[in-house]
C-alpha cells in the first residue's frame, strides 16, 4: 500500500476518477525551462459519445493543445509526465484537495485541503461508467463480452454485477488498505468472474501488490479459470481446487463469498474468521439449513406455515445470526441490497470488517441466543463451527 507521497497521490486520483469524483487535475512548475514545452497540464473528465475519457491540455507559451485518453492511460501518462518534466501535482475532486510538490532532489511532500467542489466535472451515468472496463480480454474469454470487447445480451447481469462489486470493495478498502504481499481468497469462486475482476481491479488499476486465490471444487472450472489467468499475465491469481472448509491458507487479509452454496458461507466465514482476516464479504445464496432444522414456534406459525414466507424467514434469520456470530468475533457488520432484486434474488451482501481491541462476545451472544429462541432455530451452521468443542 502508499507508503509514499506519490504512491498516495495517484491512488487518491485514480480512485477519485474511476469512481467519478474527479473535478480536475493539474501539473505545474515544469523541471526545464524551455518554450517548447507545456508550462501545465490540465485534466479533466469529458464524456464523448457515451464514453468517459480523460482530456488532457497541454498550456504552451503561445498556445493550447487538448488530446483525449482512456482513463487508467491518461493517468499513467499523467503520472510518467509528473515524473519526468513537473515537480507539482493538484488534485482536485469531491472529496479532497490533494496536492504534491517534489524537490529537484527528489523529496516528495503531500498537503492536504479541504475540498472546494460540490459537482464533478461530469456527472457520471451509473448506467455507463463502470470501474472494469467492458474491453477487458478475460471478459471475452469468460463469456461476458464479444472479441470486439461488447458486453453481450447474455453476459450484461453479470457484468453490471461485476462492477457494483468491484465498487464496494474499493469503498471498504478506501478507509481499510490492504498491506503490501496481501492474501486474498474467493471461496466458492466458480467461473471466476468476479475473480478475475477483483484481481484486475486491485492489481492493474490500485496498484496492489497481493496475491488472489479462488477455493472452487469443480475441476473443470478451476481449469479453465487457471487457463485465463495464464492467458492474461495474472501472475499473482491463482485457483486451487477443493472444498472451502478443508482449504489450508497460509494467511487471509481479505475473504469474498458470493453465493457459495448453503453452508459454504458458514465455512467460509470460518476460515476467515480462524485466519483473522481484516475483511469479508460475502453474499450469501441458497439458506437451507436453517429452514430445515428450524421449529417454528406456535405463535409464528399462521405466518411461516406458508412455504414461501417460512423461506424468506428462515435466510433473514440465518443472515442475521451470521451478523451476530461476526460482532462476537470481533467484526464490525454490515448487511445490504447487493444489486436491485430485478437481477438477482441472491442480493444480500454482509461485510465483516475486524475491529480493534477486545470483543464483546458475551453481548452478542445474548443476542443471538434470543434470536434463536424467538424463531426456533436449533442450528447454525457457523455457530457449530465456532463453539462446538468449547461446548
Ligand atoms: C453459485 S456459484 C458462485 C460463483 C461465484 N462466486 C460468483 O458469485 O459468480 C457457487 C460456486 O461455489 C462452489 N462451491 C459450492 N460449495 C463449495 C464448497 N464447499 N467448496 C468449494 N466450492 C464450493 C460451486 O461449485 C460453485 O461453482
Amino acid at each position: 500500500m502508499p507508503d509514499d507521497a506519490r504512491t498516495q497521490f495517484w491512488e487518491t486520483a485514480r480512485r477519485a476518477t474511476l469512481f467519478g469524483r474527479l473535478v480536475k487535475l493539474t501539473l505545474s512548475k515544469p523541471r526545464r525551462k524551455d518554450a517548447e514545452l507545456p508550462r501545465n497540464l490540465y485534466a479533466r473528465p469529458v464524456e464523448l459519445k457515451g464514453e468517459y475519457q480523460l482530456q488532457i491540455t497541454h498550456r504552451y507559451v503561445d498556445r493550447e493543445e487538448a488530446k483525449n485518453f482512456a482513463y487508467t492511460e491518461g493517468l499513467k501518462y499523467l503520472q510518467d509526465e509528473l515524473s519526468e518534466n513537473f515537480y507539482n501535482a493538484d488534485l482536485f475532486s469531491l472529496d479532497e484537495q490533494l496536492s504534491i510538490m517534489q524537490s529537484r532532489k527528489g523529496n516528495a511532500r503531500l498537503r492536504e485541503q479541504a475540498p472546494q467542489h460540490r459537482e464533478a466535472a461530469v456527472t457520471h451515468d451509473r448506467e455507463k461508467f463502470r470501474a472494469i472496463a467492458a474491453d477487458r480480454p478475460y471478459l471475452h474469454a469468460l463469456g461476458i463480452t464479444t472479441a470486439a470487447g461488447e458486453v453481450t445480451a447474455a453476459g450484461r447481469r453479470k457484468y453490471k454485477q461485476i462492477n457494483k462489486f468491484v465498487e464496494i470493495v474499493d469503498g471498504l478498502l478506501r478507509d481499510h488498505p490492504l498491506p503490501a504481499g496481501a492474501q486474498v481468497v474467493d471461496m466458492g469462486s466458480g467461473s471466476g468472474y468476479l475473480t478475475f475482476a477483483l484481481y484486475d481491479h486491485l492489481v492493474n488499476t490500485l496498484g496492489y501488490d497481493v496475491r488472489v486465490t479462488g477455493v472452487e471444487l469443480r475441476p473443470q472450472l478451476v481449469d479453465k479459470c487457471r487457463h485465463i489467468a495464464a492467458d492474461n499475465h495474472f501472475t499473482q491469481l491463482h485457483f486451487e481446487e477443493g472444498y472451502i472448509d478443508t482449504y489450508q491458507p497460509d494467511r487471509i487479509d481479505l475473504l469474498i463469498a458470493l453465493h457459495a452454496c448453503d453452508t459454504a458461507t458458514d465455512d467460509a466465514l470460518y476460515q476467515g474468521i480462524q485466519a483473522e482476516a481484516e475483511i469479508m464479504i460475502v453474499a450469501p445464496c441458497c439458506q437451507k439449513q436453517v429452514r430445515r432444522d428450524m421449529v417454528v414456534p406456535n405463535d409464528l406459525k399462521p405466518l411461516l406455515d406458508n412455504g414461501i414466507l417460512l423461506e424468506r424467514q428462515a435466510a433473514m434469520v440465518t443472515d442475521g445470526l451470521r451478523a451476530l456470530y461476526l460482532q462476537g468475533a470481533g467484526y464490525a457488520t454490515k448487511l445490504f441490497e447487493f444489486i436491485p432484486l430485478e437481477h438477482t434474488a441472491k442480493n444480500v451482501m454482509i461485510t465483516a470488517v475486524k475491529q480493534p481491541g477486545t470483543t464483546n462476545r458475551a453481548g452478542a451472544q445474548v443476542q443471538w441466543e434470543g434470536v434463536k429462541q424467538r424463531f426456533g432455530v436449533a442450528r447454525h451452521r457457523l455457530e457449530e463451527l465456532l463453539y462446538d468443542d468449547q461446548r
